[in-house]
Formats: structure tokens, sequence, C-alpha cells
């Protein structure tokens, strides 16, 4: 099983490496002659001495420094999801888990982990459950939790409308990533082959498996409501919130590309609608209360056959670019390949056949593709209301998207990753500002935010300075003389955002995951879960914010257990242009000492971060995809107390880059609170607002591990984690008590 799941994950991460461009090594030049006089500067005009010297950093008392409590101004605390009292512990006091391998999750003593909605689960009364020999139709998925459980929000809810607050009922909207398609059908994963068809259609799937497929994915809205016992939430099965969005409901596309000829297709010759949302990965909150999914590995269910000579340069580059080169008959998906002799139903089918066979755009599906790779907003409240794709926000692998604290009269900010290595960190800067009216307006106030604004994409440079340079037609190298890809205008732009930021000069980063950002400091933090390509690779070679590339049993690895980064904004601006950045911790097992830079132990030391989440105290969560370190122990979530950027020192890596790193890891600052079944990942974080509740996802685990009673298949599903005496999350770190050791 864990070996299927492995295979599986493979499938999943498709990762891409279609970044063809040497930013990296273009940086380096430019950027290794301003080294050494500005890194030992910081950019402050300090010594080395006094910027890097110890600050203490917890619990620290200088008022200048006072980093104990999140930054709330008073007219904006409307929007902060949180009811409680807004304070962060001083040190992490529970005790910390322990590796573990267990065919079972393990969370710290005190608290209580429970699964709840797992695949499967019906969403209306008068479904049968899900079984185990998984005889559940196809259609019935479009009312059932779907698969790989992944980033989710809870909504306070009160009167029928959102509520920041409100803690006794809300929506649970989460993302179902992918699936796991052997334990999905009745039939395993069934494949006939015929080494006779055309070459896209060698190796084809049944109607029904494809359908079931197309409905796992998307995402789920479940009415939740406080248990009379008030330790946690139970289903409001009747719930007329409850809904799916799956890889098959009408989306619209939003923005400055809705209505290009670059995503009009055979289903909207006019460019405004496309059918679903897909590879639905981190998740995000609005602040006007909308659930932001993201589209993340979409390449995996298109094919593309034989048909460069049908398609511009451009067409051809852009769909390069994005890892769907001519003759790719698509991953296992296959969603392409059904048969069937009515029109109508085939072309539920052949919309995943991206091969220009038409006489034009829109008498085929060239431009699927492009129709996907968006944040997406959906408004919870509304059940009728349509998906819409964000097209300002970019085009590309979509991990989550997070907001920086808003501010009357200010941009909102939303920060962004590109889950491929090599890829980039974006940023997207509203041309509206902000106003607290807008809470709870729903897709219109998404209108206001999301149609029009400016989107970014970062440099960091070695010396620890850091640039966002604005992919805007006619600015930054985007315009008709680009050579690799002529940009006519903000349409092509932003369909082929990766495109643009190779010719802005974005420094290709390892696997940009997800970005939370810190309510203490306003710091932001992008985990960079794993390369193996870095320094191994002639396009991905060192750089100081990707500074690690190492063996493993002997084997150039790059970088294998990850990092996470982090910046701040010039004069604490969100929407500034330039920032200053470094490594606040390296992923590394504690005994291998070589690369275990931020100095973990065994009990905080971890492997891949993917996950993560400040919570509106300040704590900070951190979730793992590994499959580095899964020997020892399975992936995990943990908190941890992290300082603010420059808090650390310089160093040197194994593999001679010079870099910035933040003060070291301890027990006190960051722990492990939860590790979970063996063959899973952990990922999806949200909590109730008054902090009594945290829910996160298991994806794929392995054994039997979500199974009914007496069942074999393992399903992906929620955990709820409650503290056995009813407090708050962590509220033993706020006790004044000595920590248990
Ligand atoms: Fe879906 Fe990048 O994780
Ligand atoms: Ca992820
Ligand atoms: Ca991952
Ligand atoms: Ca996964």
């Amino acid at each position: 099983m864990t070996l299927l799941n492995k295979e599986l994950e493979l499938a999943h991460e498709i990762v891409e490496d279609s970044n063809p461009t040497n930013n990296t090594d273009f940086q380096t030049v430019i950027n290794r002659r301003l080294n050494r006089r500005s890194i030992l500067k910081g950019g402050t005009g300090l010594t080395a001495a006094a910027f890097f010297g110890a600050l203490p950093l917890v619990g620290c008392s200088d008022d200048d420094d006072n980093i104990s409590s999140p930054i709330v101004e008073d007219d904006n605390d409307a929007a902060i999801p949180a009811q409680g009292d807004l304070k962060r512990p001083e040190t992490l006091k529970f005790k910390a888990v322990a590796h573990s391998t267990a065919e079972t999750m393990t969370v710290a003593e005190g608290y209580k982990a429970e699964m709840i909605l797992p695949l499967g689960t019906p969403l209306m009364p008068g479904l049968a459950d899900w079984k185990d020999n998984r005889e559940q139709s196809a259609e019935s998925f479009e009312w059932r939790m779907g698969d790989n459980h992944d980033g989710m929000w809870f909504f306070g809810k009160k009167d029928n409308a959102y509520d920041a607050k409100g803690s006794e009922n809300g929506l649970l909207v989460m993302n179902h990533e992918y699936v796991n398609s052997e334990e999905l059908s009745p039939f395993g994963y069934y494949v006939i082959e015929d080494k006779d068809a055309a070459p896209l259609f060698q190796r084809r799937r049944l109607a029904s498996d494809i359908r079931r497929e197309v409905n796992c994915h998307g995402v789920a809205v479940v009415e939740m409501k406080r248990r009379a016992n008030g330790m946690g939430y139970e289903m409001v099965p009747n719930s007329k919130y409850n809904r799916r969005i799956t890889s098959s409901t009408t989306s619209q596309l939003a923005g400055p590309v809705a209505g290009s000829d670059l995503v009009k297709t055979k289903f909207d010759p006019t460019g405004f609608q496309t059918r679903g949302i897909n590879n639905n990965c981190g998740a995000g909150l609005s602040p006007w209360g909308t659930y932001l999914t993201t589209e993340e590995n979409f390449l995996g269910v298109f094919a593309r056959g034989q048909d460069a000579s049908q398609l511009s340069a451009s067409d051809n580059y852009g769909r390069e670019r994005y890892g769907a080169p001519e003759n790719s008959p698509g991953s296992r998906y296959l969603w392409h390949t059904p048969d069937a002799k009515d029109a109508t139903i085939m072309d539920e089918f052949s919309r995943w056949d991206m091969t220009a066979v038409g006489a034009n755009a829109t008498e085929d599906y060239r431009n699927g593709f492009n129709t996907f790779g968006y944040i997406t907003e959906i408004d919870p409240f509304d059940q009728n209301s349509t998906p819409q794709k964000r097209t300002a926000m970019g085009r590309f692998a979509h991990e989550n998207c997070a907001y920086a604290p808003v501010k009357q009269g200010k941009p909102v900010v939303f920060y962004m990753g590109d889950d491929a290595r090599g890829e980039y960190i974006y940023k997207f800067v509203s041309k509206a500002m902000w106003s607290n009216a807008d809470i709870g307006g729903g897709l219109k106030a998404g209108d206001k935010y999301l149609n029009d604004g400016t989107l970014y994409v970062a440099i960091f440079n070695e010396d620890g300075s850091g640039e966002w340079k604005a992919l805007v037609q006619g600015q930054n190298g985007l315009d008709a003389f680009n050579s690799a890809l002529p940009f006519n205008s903000q349409d092509e732009v932003l369909v082929y955002a990766r495109a643009a930021g190779d010719a802005a000069g974005a420094t290709k980063m390892d696997r940009p995951e997800w970005v939370s950002v810190s309510p203490m400091t306003g710091d932001v933090y992008v985990t960079l879960t794993n390369n193996k390509y870095r320094g191994v690779r002639d396009d991905q070679p060192l750089s100081a914010a990707n500074p690690r590339s190492y063996q493993v049993n002997g084997k150039p690895s790059g970088n294998d257990n990850g990092h996470i980064i982090r910046w701040a904004e010039t004069g604490g601006d969100h929407a500034a242009t330039s920032f200053e950045w470094d490594i606040y911790l390296f992923g590394a097992p504690s005994d291998l000492s070589a690369e275990n830079l931020s100095q973990l132990s065994a009990s905080n030391d971890l492997s891949s971060p993917d996950g993560l989440y400040f919570d509106p105290r300040g704590v900070l969560w951190i979730q793992t995809d590994d499959g580095a370190y899964t020997d020892t122990t399975s992936c995990m979530l943990l908190a941890a107390l992290p300082g603010k950027v420059s808090d650390g020192t310089t160093i040197t890596t194994s593999a001679g880059q010079q870099s910035r790193i933040g003060m070291p890891a301890s027990n006190d600052n960051i722990k492990r609170f939860f590790v979970g079944p063996e063959g899973c990942e952990v990922t999806g974080i949200t909590m109730a607002p008054d902090f009594k509740t945290l829910f996160i996802n298991i994806q794929h685990p392995g054994n039997t591990w979500g199974a009914v009673a007496g069942g074999s298949t393992p399903r992906s599903a929620t955990v709820m984690i409650t503290k056995e005496d009813g407090d708050v999350i962590l509220a033993e770190s706020f006790e004044s008590a000595a920590s248990p050791a």
C-alpha cells in the first residue's frame, strides 16, 4: 500500500521543470558584484556585528522590538477571523510528539484528534454512505466529499451571512486536490490498451471512472455546528449550504483575460466561461469573507497531440513553458480517452484533449488548457454563485493565496507561489483601496479588488535585498520585442505569467508552496518544499535564496529537505517594490549535521515543509509533504514562534553558498504537535475563530486509515483537533507553570 501511494504521489507531483531560462545565472552575475560590499551591511548601514548580533527573540522585552502580540489596527479589526484574545505564547509548553511511522495518527498530550468527513461522505440526506467496495455511482460524487482533502477555511456564520468572529456555526470549505484512482473505482485503476490506436488513445479509461474522478476534484462546502457538548463540530446534513464544485462545474473567467482569444473554446466561443476547477491545492480567505481556491497541477489532466504547425510560435512556446509540448499523452488520468457515440457525451471527455484539430480555436479545445491555472474565488454563502477565475492574479501552478493585513484606504495585497522546480513567487496589489464596508460583500467585493491590479514577481538578490518587478505589458521587457514570447497585450502576460517572470528576471525558487503573513511583524513566509535539481542541473544553480545542494546516499539530491524563506517589505508597506529577506528555517533530519543549519532536534526536525499558516495570534503552523525522511517519521504538523527577518546571522552552506539564516530553532520556539498516519501528507489548516478547534487534512493515508469499520480501503479525511479540557489550542503554552521536559 505504501508503495502504491508513493506511485500515486509521484503521479500527482508531476512537478514540472519546464523553466528553460537562466535567470539565476543572470542574477548571480549581477548580485555577486554587490555581494561582498552589501551582504554584511544588510541594507541598513549597520556593521555586521550589530546587524547579525544575537538579538533576543521570543518574549523580547525591548519595546522597540516587542513581538509578543499581533499588530492590530482598531479600525480594521473587523476583518480578522478571530474572537479570542490576540496574544501569542512566549514559549511552546506542550510535550513534543515523537517521530512516528505508525498506522495511526498521534497528537500532543492533552489533545484529542478525530477523523471527520472522509472521502465519499454524503453531503445531503438520502444518499447511502460510502462502501468499502466503492460501488457508489460516479454521479453521486456531485454530493459527496471528494478525494485528497487539501487547503481549507472555516468561515464563521451568523444569521446566514459571513461573521469573521462566529464560532457556534460555520461553513467548512475545502479543496479536493486529486484522486487516488486505484482506491476510488470499484475496478481499481482500469486501463484498456490498444497499440493500434492513435498515439493519444492507446491507453483508454472507462467513462464512469473518469466521471467519478472529475467529481472527486474541486471544492466541498460543508455546514458545521458546534456539538451539544461544546467540543468540536458536527456536520449539518441537510444544510442548504452543503455543495460540491467539481472539475465540471461551469466557472467564469473574470478580469483582463476574460474574452481574450487565448481562452476561446468550443464550449464558450466568447471566452468568458469554462467547465470546472482543477487540482485545487492550497487555499486562502479573502478579507471580505470569500474562499480563494487554487489550481495547481492542471497540466496532468490535459493531453496534447501533434499540432505545432497549427499554432503560432507564441502559442507553442506558451504551451511548452507550462509543460505541454507537442505529443504529450498526459499523465495517468487520461480523462480525454473514453469513447462515446453521442456527441454531447463525447465532448465531456474530448475537452481534456488540447490538440488543435479544428479550423480555429472555437471548434476545438486547444485553449482549454489556458482556462485553468487561476486563483478561483467562491462565495460559500451563495450556493447558486458561479466560481470566478481571477485572471488578474496570473496563471501558473498556484499553491495558495494569502493576504497581508488590510488597512483602510490602502490596496489589498495577496502573496502566491508557483509550485514547480525553479518557478517563482508572486504578489498581487489591488487597484481598489480597502474598505471595511466590503466585509460580507461576496463576489461583488471580489470583482472590486481582484479584477484590476498589478501582478509582481520576486527577485531575491544575493545581498539579502529583494525587488518586485511589475508584470505589466510594456514594462520590464514585457513587450513585442521579448524574444522567447512577444507580449503584445496584458492577457498574454497573465496567461503566460511564467514567461513574463522569465523576461522580468525573476529568481528561480525551490518549489514555492504555501505563503503566510505574520500578524506579529508583517513578515511574509513561503515554504520551499525541496528541489532535487538545485545545484545539480545547470539551469538551477545555487543562489543565496536557494543555497543548499547535497548528496543523499552518495547521490546528488539537490535541496532534499527544503526550507522556509521570509521577507519584510520596505517600510512595512505590502505594496512596496523592495524588501529584505532571510531564511527562517532549513528542514533537515537532526542527525544530518552538515545540513541541519537551523539546529533542529528530534522534537522539531522536519523535511519538505509545505502547508503554512499563521493563526491570528501569531503562532506559525508548519505542515510537511515529505518523501525524504519518512523512514524515520511520517508527515507532521509543527507549531512555531518565529522572530523576524534579520534576527540571525550569515552562513555558508555545505555547497559553498553564502546566505542569511534566522535565529536557531529551540524546543521553546518550534515543536512537533502532530504526526499523521503512515503514507499520508498532512496539509490544509484552519481554526475556528475562538481558537478552540483546529482542522487539518490527511491526504492519501496508507494501510487502512480512514476505512469504514472492517473495510480495507484507506481514505483521505479531515482531522478535528480539540483540547481535552475544552480550552483554546495551545492553552498550556500560556500558563506560567514550568514546561514539561
Ligand atoms: Fe499540491 Fe504543491 O502541493
Ligand atoms: Ca502542497
Ligand atoms: Ca507538496
Ligand atoms: Ca500530496
